[in-house]
């Protein structure tokens, strides 16, 4: 089966991370870590720390972008406070408030021809009303694929100072460091939250990280991890790190294919993309062919998420496969296309 259900990166990481494991000194799974006698958290939150230029104690670490949202809300999210959080989004942000008995509330995302848009005014208006402890923004945001503009994204910065507004860039599909080392430093309640499990195709390893506003150093004592992390997904993180063109070539290629579904599918009747900024694609099929359209791919051995979600229900959320597999699930639809609509 080729799983294209998941918003994984299907390349695969850089050579270089396979070499850190063939090579790996197994000591250090015996030792701790002696980072800590350095001042810094671990070899990981050091380099970080030296590539968006801020300072060690504002980077903080996690089982994964999932973690840090998680550890993000237990920190800051008290009983009966609210969190906000886009109305189309990742099932998890809909659950995410009730882990700390707190309240969750929805701002909407809504469609705008070709795209999904962050709808600003409605969020201002929402804002306003619920007073909310936090915000979750996600850019890309899953499973719309749209990106909040960077003027949008000053608006809400600027008139959300008193709440906590987490940006959750899992799907970042450019490194744009100085960009997200200005917006901390000018935001002081704002985390952005980034993952070693998509651009770096390493979901499996488990790595996320977080950038820290100067008024979130409680996130950084809270997240801590005293005797270390993971030493040796560490350095293969860090050999991710190392290895700009193999993903800038995986980017090029992605966007390459982005287009050509967008293209084609936008061709076959009743079908809508909309335009993605992620490694995965929003499609809205029309309703009667959803079961036998789900039906041909898995014969065909394709599996892309057919979603079941109040707002999205006859909506198909395509991953992003290997140029190879994108061909053949976009021939496959194509066939199917030919013999079931016209
Ligand atoms: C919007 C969003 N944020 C975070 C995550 C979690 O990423 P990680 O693998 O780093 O936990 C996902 C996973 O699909 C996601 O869709």
């Amino acid at each position: 089966m080729i799983y294209l259900d998941r918003n994984e990166n299907n390349y695969g990481p850089a050579p270089a991370c396979f070499e850190v494991l063939k090579k790996a000194d197994l000591t250090k799974l015996s030792w701790y870590t002696k980072a800590y006698s350095r001042g810094v958290k671990s070899i990981l939150s050091e380099r970080l720390a030296k590539e968006f230029d801020i300072p060690e104690s504002r980077v903080v670490l996690g089982y994964g972008a999932e973690d840090l949202l998680k550890q993000a809300v237990q920190c800051y999210l008290g009983k009966g406070e609210k969190l906000m959080i886009p109305t189309h989004s990742w099932w998890y942000y809909k659950k995410i408030a009730d882990e700390v008995d707190g309240i969750n509330v929805e701002y909407p995302l809504v469609p705008n021809g070709e795209t999904f848009e962050y709808d600003i005014d409605a969020l201002f208006e929402k804002y306003d009303k619920e007073k909310p402890k936090m915000v979750f923004i996600s850019s890309p945001n899953n499973p719309t694929g749209n990106s909040i503009s960077q003027e949008n994204l000053i608006k809400v910065l600027e008139k959300l100072q008193d709440a906590i507004i987490i940006l959750d860039e899992a799907y970042f599909y450019n490194v744009m460091n100085e960009t997200v080392r200005n917006l901390v430093n000018s935001y002081p309640n704002l985390l952005v939250i980034r993952t070693f499990s998509k651009y770096y195709a390493l979901a499996g390893m488990r790595i996320g990280f977080g950038l820290l506003g100067e008024n979130l150093a409680q996130l950084n004592k809270y997240t801590n991890r005293y005797l270390g992390y993971h030493r040796i997904s560490e350095e293969v993180a860090l050999a991710a790190l190392d290895s700009p063109d193999y993903y800038l070539d995986i980017a090029d290629k992605m966007d390459s294919d982005r287009k050509m579904f967008f293209t084609e599918l936008n061709k076959i009747p009743g079908f809508t993309a909309y335009k993605s900024n992620a490694n995965f694609i929003l499609v809205e099929i029309p309703d009667e062919i959803q079961a036998d359209l789900k039906e041909f791919l898995k014969s065909k051995g394709l599996v892309v998420k057919f979603m079941n979600e109040e707002l999205l229900n006859h909506h198909l959320r395509i991953t992003l496969g290997t140029q190879e597999e994108n061909k053949l699930l976009i021939d496959a639809i194509k066939e199917f296309a030919a013999n079931n609509l016209s």
